[in-house]
């Protein structure tokens, strides 16, 4: 079967691939052959080793496929369903995989192969965020950066369901409509104009509940800024570099706020978290509160070009990569 494995850290030119035999499962895991592979900015931060794995390694946390052999004390598949992961071991760049069953999730009727395998880590990390780290309400003002991007249309769709007033920060004019269409009240070409200021003009200083910031270090400074007294700064990704020192007197007691860094992993430990996450996006998008558009395809060898669009920010949305 094919792979794409790495076998250093470094550009996109490190994604290689392979043809490999795939082994047995072992007891409680089974093996799926995925039919649709997600794209995510936490495979680049894999790939460049920012978030270091042992190498070689497989790349990939998130895809749908259906499931083609199981171990002898499988009891929660059977052979011939349809199953999605967001989770380690990683390797979903790939034909055919091997998974703990305890880590799959079944998908409904209704949802594509597609859509699974591109709403299960950005849809339950759009469902913590919003849901569990900071608790979402009507009215609340919501900021969100890279709204146009993967779990930035799912949020924002879902936050303007619940009533909230939602500003999404985008980095092109393209993605100002994108980012309207997917649920943005108002809308920041943050690459033009200065973000706070026009955040200030919209609702003066120190005004915004929440914000959930998957950008990291060009934007945290501003992101503070926009708080209110005791709001609550969701720091969840670092798509322009990670953030690694907080000033607690500067950006935490000035204005008494909430931090919390958070990953999919810590919301989904137990078995039940991780069902009830992924039940709440698969209802979100069969009742079409939230609507997917997938945004482009690749195939497994293109997968160094779908790194390049990915950090060159030419990715509009959900994109996925089509094994075979
Ligand atoms: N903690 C968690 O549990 C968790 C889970 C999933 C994802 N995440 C994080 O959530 C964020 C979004 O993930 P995603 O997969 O949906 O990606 P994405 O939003 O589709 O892509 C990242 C976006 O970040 C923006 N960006 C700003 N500065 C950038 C820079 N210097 N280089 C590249 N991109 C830059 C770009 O949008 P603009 O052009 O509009 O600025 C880009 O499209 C990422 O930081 C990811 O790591 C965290």
């Amino acid at each position: 079967m094919k792979v794409i494995e790495i076998k250093k850290f470094g550009g996109p030119e490190e994604l290689e691939i392979k043809d490999v035999k795939i082994g047995k499962p072992g007891p409680k895991e089974v093996l799926i052959k995925n039919l649709s592979i997600g794209l995510n900015y936490i495979d680049v931060y894999h790939r460049t080793g920012l978030y270091p794995i042992p190498l070689p390694s497989g790349i990939g946390l998130e895809a749908c496929g259906v499931i083609e052999e199981v171990g002898s004390e499988v009891n929660l598949f059977k052979i011939g369903d349809r199953v999605s992961h967001a989770s380690m071991p990683i390797g979903a760049y790939s034909e055919k995989q091997i998974m703990p069953q305890e880590k799959l999730i079944s998908v409904p009727d209704g949802i594509s192969n597609e859509v699974a395998s591109c709403i299960v880590l950005k849809g339950m990390t759009a469902e913590y965020l919003l849901h569990r780290s900071y608790i979402a309400k009507k009215g609340d003002k919501v900021l969100f950066h890279a709204a146009a991007g993967g779990v930035g249309q799912i949020l924002c769709q879902w936050a303007n369901s619940i009533g909230c007033e939602v500003i999404g920060t985008v980095g092109s004019k393209e993605k100002e409509e994108i980012a309207k269409k997917n649920g943005c009240h108002y809308v920041i070409n943050y690459t033009e104009k200065n973000f706070v200021e026009e955040v200030e003009k919209l609702f003066g200083k120190n005004a915004v509940d929440v914000v959930y910031d998957g950008v990291g270090q060009k934007t945290f400074e501003g992101s503070i800024e926009c708080l209110k007294i005791r709001g609550m700064m969701v720091a969840f990704g670092n798509a322009s570099g990670y953030v690694n020192t907080i000033d607690v007197k500067k950006h935490i007691n000035t204005k008494g706020l909430f931090f919390t860094r958070p990953s999919i992993a810590h919301y989904t430990v137990t078995r039940k978290e991780l069902e009830d996450s992924a039940k709440k996006v698969f209802d979100a998008v069969i009742s079409k509160k939230i609507k997917i558009d997938i945004s482009k395809k690749y195939t497994l060898d293109q997968a160094k070009n779908a790194h390049e669009d990915l950090e060159a920010r030419k990715l509009i949305g959900p994109a996925v990569i089509i094994p075979n």
